[in-house]
């Protein structure tokens, strides 16, 4: 069996008292998309944020590509880092730079801090941030000044931006929220398929449960920080999302 890229063993996460996270034991292996669902305040953006190391549990054990997450040096856990892209429902792009430094901020996590800096001068690798923004489809839009981009497009930045990251996963919080449905569906096409060509895990959070069957291998049903269900993604039916977004 090949090792699981993530995985949680009794995992709680707490703010404070109030428990966003309740005893969650799970793995995902390389290559897997895996959908993550349930109401507002159900733990999606805890999980996530587990998974790359931006929060630590506050019980048990988070490992990500191999290594117990907790106790690493700032440098180990960096270099972790960089191998998980992220994406939000807010695009956490530089807004009033070109595009072309957004999506080279994709090269942070290895660039040494004399060509970061001097990459907000100058544009470095041209080539390849064309090619990323070529394959989220707006090539054209190099220069552009990243504000005036419409919502859409700025989610391709970020997505172009993961691309030049190149990471062997990529984390996904409602990355969709902001959009229209044919600009979400376009956006969901993408990661689906970028996940597909370079076999790039993907774990993304989602409202839209219509993406379930068509866009993901795997679905977790998170409710009150505990997991509800987790099976295949075809598995999930009316029934299953009923007690998922029962109110009280
Ligand atoms: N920094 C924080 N401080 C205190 N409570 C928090 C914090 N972040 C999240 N919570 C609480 O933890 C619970 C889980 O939050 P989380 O953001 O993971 O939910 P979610 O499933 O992502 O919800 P949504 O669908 O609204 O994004 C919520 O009740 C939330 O209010
Ligand atoms: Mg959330």
């Amino acid at each position: 069996m090949t090792e699981p890229l993530f995985s949680l063993a009794g995992v709680s996460k707490r703010y404070g008292d109030f428990p966003a996270l309740d005893d969650v034991s799970l793995t995902i292996a390389p290559g897997e998309r895996v959908v993550l669902i349930g109401p507002s305040g159900a733990g999606k953006s805890t999980l996530l944020g587990l998974l790359n190391g931006t929060l630590a549990p506050s019980q048990g054990e988070v490992r990500a590509l191999g290594r117990a997450l907790d106790g690493l040096s700032p440098k180990e856990r960096r270099a972790i880092q960089r191998r998980i892209g992220t994406i939000y429902q807010q695009y956490q792009l530089v807004e009033n730079l070109p595009v072309i430094h957004n999506v080279n901020a994709g090269h942070l996590g290895r660039w040494s801090l004399v060509k970061a800096l001097l990459s907000l001068v100058w544009p470095l690798e041209r080539e390849r941030a064309e090619q990323a923004l070529a394959q989220v489809g707006i090539a054209e839009k190099l220069y552009t000044r990243t504000s005036s981009l419409s919502g859409g497009q700025q989610q391709r930045v970020a997505l172009a931006r993961v691309l030049v990251q190149n990471p062997d996963a990529i984390l996904a919080d409602e990355p969709i929220a902001s959009l229209d449905p044919e600009r979400g569906r376009e956006i969901m096409d993408l990661l689906v398929e970028i996940s597909q060509t370079t076999g790039k895990t993907l774990v993304a959070s989602l409202h839209a449960v219509e993406f379930t069957h068509s866009h993901f291998d795997r679905a977790i049903g998170l409710r009150g920080g505990r997991v509800l269900f987790d099976c295949p993604a075809e598995a999930v039916d009316e029934g299953m999302l009923g007690a998922l977004y029962r109110i009280g």
